[in-house]
């Protein structure tokens, strides 16, 4: 973490940041995103996902959709030359956030199992391991570990935080 980085500013996706975020997807995923994927981003009203900018470099983005009171995190990314100071750390500060600004109440994700950078982020920011998905990803075959903290208190709104590992 590099105390002395600046903060980057969020917009929401727009198609105009298709290239940039396709060729960080190359870059940081064994299976990343198709142009489509990210098409969907833009236009379906459950998703929210917002890039990370440095002045007018694309730096990193992330994302979920919010369906019943579930922030489902579709996406972290940051470029490989931004890693390591404390931007990933940004992106889910911001996301928590706006979650919490749409009344999400719980916050999950998956990730692939071997990878101890993002699990170590998540764990920093308070989230638990609720369970494991086996098989998960199909390309480059891996389970993945489902995460996550919630957002109101547990039981809130009537709600308990039901298992969704699979
Ligand atoms: C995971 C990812 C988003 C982290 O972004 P980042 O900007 O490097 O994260 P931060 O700088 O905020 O790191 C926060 C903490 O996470 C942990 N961490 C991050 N990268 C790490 C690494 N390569 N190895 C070990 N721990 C790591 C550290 O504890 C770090 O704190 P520290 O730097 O003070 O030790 C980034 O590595 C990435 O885009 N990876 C490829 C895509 C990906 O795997 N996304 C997650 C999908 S679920």
């Amino acid at each position: 973490m590099n105390p002395t980085a600046p903060s980057p500013h969020f917009v929401r996706i727009a198609f105009a940041h298709l290239p940039h975020l396709l060729a960080i997807e190359e870059q940081s995923y064994p299976d990343p995103w198709t142009p489509g994927m990210f098409n969907q981003e833009v236009v379906n009203p459950a998703s929210h996902f917002h890039v990370a900018m440095l002045e007018t470099e694309v730096i990193g983005y992330g994302g979920f959709w919010l369906m019943a009171g579930e922030a489902h995190i579709t996406k972290l990314t940051v470029a490989s030359p931004y890693r390591r100071q404390g931007f990933g750390t940004n992106i889910m500060l911001h996301l928590l956030r706006e979650a919490a600004r749409a009344n999400a109440m719980v916050m999950r994700l998956e990730v692939r199992e071997s990878n101890a950078a993002a699990r170590t982020l998540y764990e920093r920011l308070g989230f638990s391991v609720i369970g494991v998905r086996r098989g998960y990803y199909s390309r480059c075959p891996e389970n993945a570990v489902v995460m996550e903290k919630w957002l109101l208190e547990k039981g809130h709104h009537g709600e308990e935080g039901e298992e969704t590992s699979g």
